[in-house]
């Protein structure tokens, strides 16, 4: 799914014109997250064998006041709501998540047969793309002309020759999509009603929560979650927290979560919109452990790489709170989230400071970091026990991770370890277990396995309890 490309219909902000990408055509799944609104396509051998070979920057200065996308033979950005003109190549560029159009080579009858063979598949959706109604041509060659005042003359006729070629009327492609109860757009425009749905008084829970669970789908992306912020959906989210509804509470921590994922800009209006304190509470209170998990999940985004909400945690007694969880029954699946959070908010300070070098921003960020005291804390409230005695957990994966926690914490825990009878005898324990299957492992052929990694691991950790 993260291939597709969303086709987009134009609303009433961009006039009459409706253009369609001819991707509608080649259209092949539609988004099992969310068909009613979304048609999708995915061409990942296009993407790969045109990947990132050339890209046009002619058109980004002035991205804002375009509406309509002017195809060439060259890979060029679509932004977003620009309108795209049928029967144009389009690809998702994975480098810069950005769509790009170009003219279909017409040479390349190749492709056009797989085109055909895509378009039986669809057939209802099977357009001639050669009609178009005078009204909306005017619009289009009005707009066109505003944009290509530079060009010559000739230039622009055969580029209009060309254009006209590729739009159809919006009628006879609404009725068709109508037909196929499927309806293109951008989306903003999805997100516009799904926040609508939400935060209408005349949905049902059961509506709202299946708003979030799209809108979860759609703020993933950096654009979107901009847009999501911009259009008051943060704010509902955070709103949502306290819900009464455990359900619901569930649901707006995923959609925070997502949104809040490498997002700075999300990241600061969602601390001065009261998100931390609002996840904290959950996390403190007792709720079902579904609910604490999406907290969990949406408090680490928010957490991560965002010095000022690490600070702001550790103020508002976060760490306590997280502690707290290992106290309380049936949290067990939260504990090596937990630890796996700690570990890395402690591998992102340590990172930093190791790469320390001159440049002005780089000198900010340490001296953010150096604000967030999370070390003491930590040592503080016990957290080297309450990690090691993590080890006893049978999985691999989760040891493995226990185990890096534990090495990283080392430094500041050796005192407490060494004096640790518990975790001396399920180190030792760990290591004859872990022995034996890199033992095997070898046998099998695999010089450098997983165990024999783990078995690396502690062995290092017992040498330094030495
Ligand atoms: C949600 O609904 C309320 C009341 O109808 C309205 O005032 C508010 O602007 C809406 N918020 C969003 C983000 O649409
Ligand atoms: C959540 O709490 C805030 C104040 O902390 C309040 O304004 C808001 O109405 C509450 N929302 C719900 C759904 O209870
Ligand atoms: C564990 O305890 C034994 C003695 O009881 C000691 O010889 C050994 O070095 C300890 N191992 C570690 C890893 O601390």
């Amino acid at each position: 799914m993260s291939h597709c490309i969303r086709l987009l219909s134009i609303a009433a902000k961009f006039s009459l014109l409706v253009f369609l990408l001819s991707a509608v055509f080649l259209c092949s799944s539609l988004s099992d997250r969310n068909p009613e609104f979304a048609l999708t396509k995915t061409e990942e051998s296009d993407l790969k064998e045109e990947k990132g070979k050339e890209s046009v920057t002619e058109d980004d200065a002035d991205a804002e006041d375009l509406e309509v996308f002017y195809p060439t033979n060259r890979w060029q950005t679509v932004h977003p709501g620009q309108a795209i003109p049928a029967g144009l190549h389009v690809r998702l560029n994975l480098q810069t998540g950005e769509k790009e159009a170009k003219l279909p080579d017409n040479t390349n009858e190749k492709s056009d047969m797989k085109d055909q063979k895509k378009r039986k598949r669809l057939d209802k959706v099977d357009i001639d793309s050669n009609s178009f109604t005078s009204q909306e041509l005017k619009e289009a060659l009005a707009k066109l002309k505003e944009n290509e005042k530079t060009k010559s003359t000739m230039e622009v006729k055969a580029n209009l020759e060309d254009v006209r070629k590729r739009f159809r009327p919006i009628e006879e492609l609404k009725a068709e999509f109508e037909q196929l109860n499927m309806r293109i757009e951008t989306d903003y425009e999805i997100m516009v009603k799904l926040i609508n749905k939400f935060n209408s008084s005349d949905s049902t829970l059961d509506e709202k929560i299946a708003a979030l669970y799209d809108l979860e789908y759609y703020v993933h992306q950096v654009d979107n979650a901009k847009d999501f912020l911009s259009l008051g959906g943060l704010q509902l989210m955070i709103d949502g927290l306290n819900s009464t509804e455990a359900v619901m509470k569930e649901h707006a921590a995923f959609v925070l979560g997502a949104a809040l994922s490498s997002n700075p800009k999300v990241q600061i209006e969602a601390i001065e919109g009261g998100a931390l304190q609002k996840l904290l509470v959950i996390l403190a209170t007792e709720q079902p452990l579904t609910v604490k998990k999406k907290a969990l999940f949406a408090l680490s985004s928010m957490l991560r790489h965002f010095p000022y909400a690490q600070q702001q945690f550790l103020k508002l007694g976060g760490l306590q709170v997280l502690r707290n969880l290992f106290k309380e029954k049936g949290m067990e699946a939260l504990y090596v989230r937990v630890v796996t959070l700690l570990y890395d908010l402690i591998m992102e300070k340590m990172l930093l400071e190791g790469a320390q070098n001159n440049e002005d921003q780089m000198e900010e960020k340490v001296q953010q970091y150096s604000q967030v005291k999370l070390v003491p804390a930590v040592v503080e409230q016990d957290w080297c026990a309450i990690v090691s005695n993590l080890l006893a957990l049978p999985e691999h994966d989760t040891r493995e991770k226990v185990l890096k926690t534990v090495s990283v914490l080392m430094t500041f825990c050796k005192d407490r370890y060494r004096g640790d009878q518990r975790l001396n005898i399920t180190l030792s324990m760990l290591r004859s277990e872990y022995e034996e299957l890199a033992a095997e492992e070898q046998r099998e052929g695999d010089k450098d396995g997983y165990f024999k990694e783990l078995l690396g691991s502690i062995n290092t950790i017992i040498q330094e309890l030495r």
